[in-house]
């Protein structure tokens, strides 16, 4: 797929924006009491967070319209919805870090991280409210049915963990709301604030949704795999918890005798010890599940970039192509 700016390019219009975006996000959340309920706020915003979805907004606008002059708000709104996501998530998953640092119901409690999380929600919409369109009514919709489809994904993902006979389709599906829906959000919104036809925004939608199905296959594949602790999480938190990912439910059918049955024993047990995280590792890495996942996220983000053919303003699309071409390689 040829695209007409360099990974350096992208590399530096990526710093760029996650400058601002960092600026901005310090901006907020700036009242002092109730403690409890803001520090954690201005906390999870501190971590080392990608910045992916706000960037995606403004380069969104920048290739219907020409500029993102006016998206920062909706990408800060996007940004904060997903921070209060991740706060509510590491309760869900019993997960104690995030970027190397201890979750917020960990620093705290699970009350706070509710309650801040909550908060967050209201505070996103306020700030999506400022961006200067006259389409606030639809920014809105998007929100709400986003926020509505990644609580079903949440809630999918949950019930996945407690079943033992979850194949991929239920985990594609579940992966397109808990994490699709959010990145192809985060698109269309750009694409409302740049007045986007709805030919338009079809496309930067389908762009989202090719994208976040790639992340999350990653985000599973990172999660058992990055070196180093470059994930910032607990190394195979996943298998731990036994979380239905990619790789767990396409490994069992690659493998068979012992190597199965250990896998079996995870979904049946619903997890398992850190001491048996690199016997799992193992059979990733011998079974073929790891070139299957590469080659789902390769072949996603191949048919992401497709989708955005012809939108009017190559700055902001041929970014968005170099972006997603950069996230397909992310170690982290
Ligand atoms: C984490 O998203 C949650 C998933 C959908 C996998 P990110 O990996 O984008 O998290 P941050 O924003 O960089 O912390
Ligand atoms: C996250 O999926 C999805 C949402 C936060 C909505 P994960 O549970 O895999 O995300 P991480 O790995 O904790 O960031
Ligand atoms: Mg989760
Ligand atoms: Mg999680
Ligand atoms: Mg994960």
């Amino acid at each position: 797929m040829n695209i007409s700016v360099s990974l350096e390019q992208v590399e530096q219009k990526y710093q760029q924006s996650y400058k601002l975006i960092n600026d901005a996000l310090g901006n907020c959340f700036t009242k002092n009491t109730p403690e409890s309920l803001y520090e954690p706020a201005r906390y999870i915003l501190k971590g080392k967070g990608k910045r992916i979805r706000p960037f995606f907004t403004l380069l969104a606008a920048e290739a219907v319209c020409g500029s993102s002059a006016n998206a920062i708000h909706t990408a800060l709104a996007i940004e904060i919805l997903h921070n209060f996501t991740l706060v509510h998530d590491d309760i869900m998953d019993q997960a104690d870090l995030r970027h190397g640092r201890p979750t917020v119901h960990v620093k705290w409690d699970a009350t706070a991280a509710i309650l801040s999380g909550d908060m967050m929600i209201a505070f996103a919409y306020e700030c999506a409210l400022q961006t200067k369109t006259s389409r606030h009514d639809e920014l809105v919709h998007i929100l709400n049915e986003a926020n509505i489809t990644i609580c079903e994904g949440q809630a999918i993902d949950m019930e996945l963990e407690q079943r033992k006979d979850a194949t991929i389709d239920d985990y594609l599906g579940m992966i397109a709301k808990k994490t699709g829906r959010l990145i192809s959000a985060a698109l269309e919104a750009g694409g409302i604030v740049g007045n986007a036809t709805p030919e338009q925004l079809a496309k930067l939608i389908t762009f989202g949704e090719k994208i976040g199905r790639a992340f999350q296959v990653q985000d599973d594949y990172l999660d058992i795999m990055a070196e180093g602790g470059k994930s910032g999480k607990v190394p195979g938190g996943d298998v731990i918890n036994g979380k239905k990912t990619y790789l767990l439910l396409r490994s069992l059918d690659l493998t068979n005798g012992k190597e199965r049955e250990m896998l079996q024993s995870v979904i049946n047990n619903k997890g398992t010890v850190p001491e048996r995280v690199p016997e799992i590792r193992a059979i990733y890495e011998q079974c073929g599940v790891l070139d299957e996942a590469r080659q789902l996220i390769n072949s996603d983000t191949e048919a992401a970039l497709s989708a955005l053919d012809s939108l009017p303003y190559a700055e902001g699309r041929e970014y968005l192509k170099g972006f997603a071409l950069k996230l397909m390689k992310r170690d982290f």
